[in-house]
């Protein structure tokens, strides 16, 4: 006869766990157990690499032979992950003389305890069992995933107006998040990012954040088009960074969504900076930047083994002989790798002379890659002597990134 399991959520702080196998189901296995704290004992003649990285970093305990009984003393729970069913018979015999749960990757129904599929919320785990079959659970527990993402909040809360630090009295404690949205597709948003922005009570957001993440807003949450505020590039700054302390104080949670990575060329430092002033806690969720994806996009690696071992990115927004730049692009010229040029169209042909003049050559394979990552991304491939030219002709427009080096026709076959 069988019997419905009884689920348990196992405190294993500080408790032995043994790990029988060293392989690939091993290696799935226990970075779980080693993030519950378990004081992990892997039992096994050989290890993989990753479960190596882990021994040798002291976070578990290696013992390079087969299994003996002896191994069980001390053992809360034991992890049978060999294939071979003769051996791991034995293990679970011991386990059972000895009263231990014992879970078994060869034979699920010889196995003590299951492990379930699992989805994690901040302190909200939700543990699928699937009957004794483990793709039932995963597709449930998938499912429970996708409708979690959107439902709670990172701490697991239900994302109501919220009171981010979890507190129940005194006056609202606001926040900010500085989230990098991707380079224009929706789903190259970090599963951080999007978690926070189904948090937010307020939304700021760039003229290159992808649409299609605001769409999906909750219809209560403010947004703010930073795109949108008048004035100069300097005072509208301003203009954000006292929206977002302004709004954090009345006891916002506020993501600062912008394009690509907060970081890169995004003014995300100076958001830091006035929230910092204004007492205003911040979080920093990196993004896929266009510097990195836009090329990737467009089929070019930024570096490739032999081709080139170093890539720079470079602002173009300022012409290169203007006192105000802070690129020293006859340096860049010495460079034998990429070099990739973000806001760079408008002063492209001044840059692309430079280079030249100071010693790269205009044979140097080149690319245009605008709007990268979305329905409408183009593609211009040329050469660094006639990428200006080329990128008129063709009629590339920003958002666009230009990427200069050997690796724009590493890929081609
Ligand atoms: C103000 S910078 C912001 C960069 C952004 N923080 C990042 O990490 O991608 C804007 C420039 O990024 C580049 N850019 C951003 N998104 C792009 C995309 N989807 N395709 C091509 N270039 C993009 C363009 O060079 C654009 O002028």
């Amino acid at each position: 006869m069988t019997s419905n399991p009884y689920p348990l959520g196992l405190r294993l702080h500080g408790r032995r766990v043994v790990v029988v196998g060293g392989g690939a189901v091993a290696t799935r296995r226990v970075p779980a157990l080693l993030d519950a704290g378990a004081d992990v004992l892997l039992v096994a003649p050989e290890l993989t690499p990753a479960l190596r990285a882990r021994a040798d970093a002291g976070r578990l305990h290696w013992v390079p032979r087969r299994f003996v009984p002896e191994d069980l003393d001390g053992a809360w729970l034991v992890q049978v992950a060999i294939d071979d069913p003769i051996a791991a018979a034995s293990v679970s015999a011991v386990a059972a003389e000895r009263r231990i749960f014992c879970v078994r990757a060869d034979d699920r129904t010889a196995a003590t305890a299951w492990t379930p599929a699992v989805t994690r919320h901040g302190p909200v785990t939700v543990a699928v069992l699937g009957g004794g079959d483990p793709r039932r659970a995963m597709t449930v527990r998938d499912a429970i995933r996708d409708l979690l993402a959107v439902r709670l909040a990172p701490d697991g809360t239900a994302p109501t107006r919220s009171r981010p630090d979890g507190a129940t009295g005194g006056p609202p404690a606001g926040r900010v998040a500085l989230v990098g949205a991707g380079p224009g597709d929706p789903e190259l948003i970090t599963v951080k990012g999007w978690r926070l922005l189904t948090e937010a009570d307020v939304v700021v957001a760039d003229r290159l954040v992808p649409g299609l993440l605001l769409d999906e807003l909750r219809p209560d949450v403010e947004l703010v088009d930073a795109s949108k505020i008048p004035y100069g590039p300097s005072r509208a700054q301003e203009e954000i960074n006292q929206i977002l302390v302004d709004r954090a104080l009345a006891g916002a949670f506020v993501v600062r969504l912008k394009g690509g990575d907060p970081y890169v060329f995004g003014r995300g430092g100076e958001e830091l900076l006035a929230c910092a002033a204004a007492g205003v806690p911040v979080t920093v969720v990196p993004g896929v930047t266009s510097s990195i994806a836009a090329p990737a996009a467009a089929g070019i690696p930024v570096t490739h083994r032999g081709v080139a071992h170093e890539f720079t990115v470079v602002s173009g927004h300022v012409a290169p002989d203007s006192p105000a730049s802070l690129v020293r692009w006859e340096a860049m010229a010495g460079l034998r790798g990429t070099l990739v040029i973000l806001m760079g169209l408008k002063n492209l042909a001044a840059i692309t002379a430079t280079l030249i003049a100071h010693g790269r050559s205009p044979q140097t394979p080149a690319a245009v890659v605008q709007e990268a990552t979305t329905g409408t991304q183009r593609v211009l491939r040329s050469t660094l002597g006639e990428v200006a030219a080329d990128l008129l002709a063709a009629d590339l427009r920003p958002p666009a990134v230009v990427v200069v080096g050997d690796v724009v026709g590493a890929l081609d076959g």
